[in-house]
């Protein structure tokens, strides 16, 4: 995610701008920039790279005015570059802006405005705000941000200034946080309350579809329907470190809060209610339909992603997928040429055994597609082609946000595969459409048990050993939940097929041991129960996930955490949550550093 700051006083900004980026510094971002305003005359210094790279090119000229906006970018439309980063302007300099989120119809808004002679310098989506309040401005800054947003579809909190009005700073924001922080004769804005907790603590907390106009003589705030409205103060009462998490304990915590957002911003504008995919890849029909197999290469977690992408695409596209991990693949003399699809899946872009893999598969002819989180990684840059996950920086070591918007990027790219070879009809593009597109919603509500699910963790985090069963896609799942739970806790857990436990693993199952039994899927619940009889009968202590609606369930085991119902095929995005819950709540409860589990690394950029 992007970081916003902005500063209207009796100060010099650029100092205080600069201050309140370092400030969002730990949310990672690839450039940065500000604008200062002083008696109609505008400054912009913007440039990719870290902040110092902004502050070494400014220590001599630093902008001069007492009002302006700034940004740290994390790119999602057009690669890190000094023109794509933040602030925008239109034609001309009369208007800037600076924007957190992803205007859906930024294309079709930026082909229109195109039409009316307006031309483009960057390739983001946000460019074309500054362009639409140029249009809409007939004199009045905040009537034309009003008739501007009317006009938008996706998430936005934007900060925006206009050398035709050089005594105020607009706000507005939907679906991306924006606060307002009220100094002595002297106003905030921010994204994030660290970038203003140096100066207050007094804050509006803006709300969807509320705009602030920051003046000299205060902070008037209006409702989405341009009427004045009286806002309450929030007073923060954290300190900065907990700012920086939101509030949150860890990071981790906060990340798998946010993924119902990083779900929604990953299918943003990328699916219609028609069922139809537009992940702006290349790859005609033609080409799709001579690929014999998919190949997914990746590691740990990412990999994980790729186990529940096997039995999705085998389902939907009836052509046989192997999964494989980076290091061995590289090494295997891989059967890969022309006809298959490799498909690679990193959260950094920049994992070396992944990097290699790609490599190899290309050294073979091999159509490469990349799932990365992070734009202009190694990753992006050397496959044929690239599917974004809008996850935002991931912080703590543990990935779960990267790995429930690879599951919906691979959910995308099996529909848009279905499609090219009129694999899937109309009916179930539309029914999984509807679906995915109700995934945010349930995962909110599975995040709702968070506090059973403490009671649980703290339970199970007694003991040293775990397993998990599934059959199925669940038991793609559950090698996810075995690893988040052996690299945070450090409890030894396994992933087990459950209908492979009679063939060694039963020998393991002790009295009162934990399992945890995940059973969505409806095609396979009978042979689940069965597997479950066979761990209670050794003594074992099992908690079922399933889908609400199966609750015979709960006369075979000890609990059942209940899923809001999707389709089964989707069913990894919401049983995954309670697992990572599971895991870090264990966590927390033995005491590990949860962020920075032991020997590992976020970014492993070694073999
Ligand atoms: C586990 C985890 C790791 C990564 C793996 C690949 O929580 O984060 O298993 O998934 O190191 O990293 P990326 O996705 O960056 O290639």
């Amino acid at each position: 995610m992007c970081g916003i700051v902005g500063y209207l006083g009796k100060k010099q900004a650029a100092p205080i701008l600069l201050g309140g980026l370092e400030k969002l510094e730990y949310r990672g971002y690839d450039s940065a920039g500000i604008a200062v305003l002083a008696d109609s005359s505008l400054e912009i210094a913007k440039t990719v790279g870290k902040l110092q790279v902004l502050k070494d090119k400014l220590v001599d000229n630093l902008p001069a005015g007492y009002m302006g906006i700034g940004h740290t970018r994390w790119a999602t439309h057009g690669k890190p570059s000094d023109t794509n980063a933040h602030p925008h302007t239109g034609c001309s300099d009369a208007f800037v802006v600076v924007h957190n989120g992803i205007i859906e119809n930024y294309q079709k808004l930026k082909e229109w405005l195109i039409n009316k002679g307006h031309t483009f310098k960057s390739e983001t989506d946000t460019e074309v705000l500054p362009h639409l309040i140029e249009h809409h401005y007939k004199g009045d800054l905040a009537a034309a941000v009003q008739d501007m947003v009317r006009l938008l579809e996706g998430s936005y909190a934007l900060a925006i200034m206009s050398t035709k009005e050089p005594d105020k700073i607009v706000a507005v924001r939907k679906d991306s946080p924006l606060v307002v922080g009220l100094g002595q004769e002297e106003y905030f804005l921010a994204s994030d309350i660290p970038a203003i907790l140096n100066h207050t603590r007094e804050t509006y907390i803006l709300e969807d579809g509320e705009m602030a106009v920051l003046t000299a003589d205060g902070v008037t705030v209006y409702n989405s329907l341009g009427e004045k409205i009286v806002k309450e103060i929030f007073h923060v009462q954290w300190d900065i470190q907990a700012a920086e998490r939101g509030g949150y304990p860890h990071f981790m915590l906060k990340e798998i809060f946010e993924q119902p957002r990083a779900i929604k911003d990953t299918t943003s504008g990328r699916i219609n209610d028609a069922g139809i995919v537009d992940l702006g890849l290349q790859m005609t029909p033609t080409e799709i339909a001579k690929f014999e197999k998919i190949a997914v290469v990746a590691c740990g977690t990412a990999s994980y992603a790729g186990m529940v992408g096997k039995y999705v695409m085998e389902k939907m596209l009836r052509i046989p997928v192997e999964v494989d991990i980076a290091s061995e693949f590289r090494y295997r003399d891989p059967l890969v040429d022309e006809k298959t699809l490799v498909l690679v899946i990193s959260q950094s872009g920049e994992t070396a055994d992944t990097l290699a893999a790609l490599r190899e598969a290309k050294a073979r002819k091999a159509k490469v597609v990349a799932i990365t989180n992070v734009v202009g990684s190694s990753v992006s840059r050397e496959a044929d082609e690239v599917i974004y996950t809008w996850a935002g920086p991931e912080i703590a070591v543990a990935s779960t946000k990267a790995y429930i918007t690879q599951l919906v990027a691979i959910y995308l790219l099996s529909m848009h595969l279905a499609q090219a070879k009129g694999m899937i009809s109309q009916h179930e593009a539309e029914e999984l459409a509807l679906a995915i597109k109700k995934l945010p919603e349930l995962a909110d509500e599975v995040l709702g048990q968070a506090a059973n699910i403490e009671l649980w963790a703290k339970s199970i985090a007694k003991w040293e050993d775990a397993f998990f069963i599934g059959r199925g896609i669940d038991f793609a799942v559950g090698l996810e939940g075995a690893l988040k739970l052996k690299e945070i806790s450090y409890i030894h857990a396994e992933a087990y097929a459950a209908g492979e436990l009679k063939h060694g693993t039963l020998a393991l199952i002790v009295d009162n041991i934990p399992v945890i039994a995940l059973a969505t899927q409806e095609a396979l619940f009978d042979k689940m129960v069965s597997n479950i009889k066979e761990v209670k009968a050794r003594g074992a202590n099992v908690t079922a996930v399933a889908f609400a609606g199966n609750e015979e369930i709960q006369a075979s085991v000890d609990q059942v955490i209940y899923l809001p119902k999707t389709l089964p095929i989707l069913a990894p995005v919401l049983t995954v949550i309670p697992l990572q819950l599971l895991a870090y709540y264990a966590a927390v409860a033995r005491g590990s550093d949860v962020d920075k589990p032991r020997n590992l690394a976020k970014s492993v950029t070694v073999e």
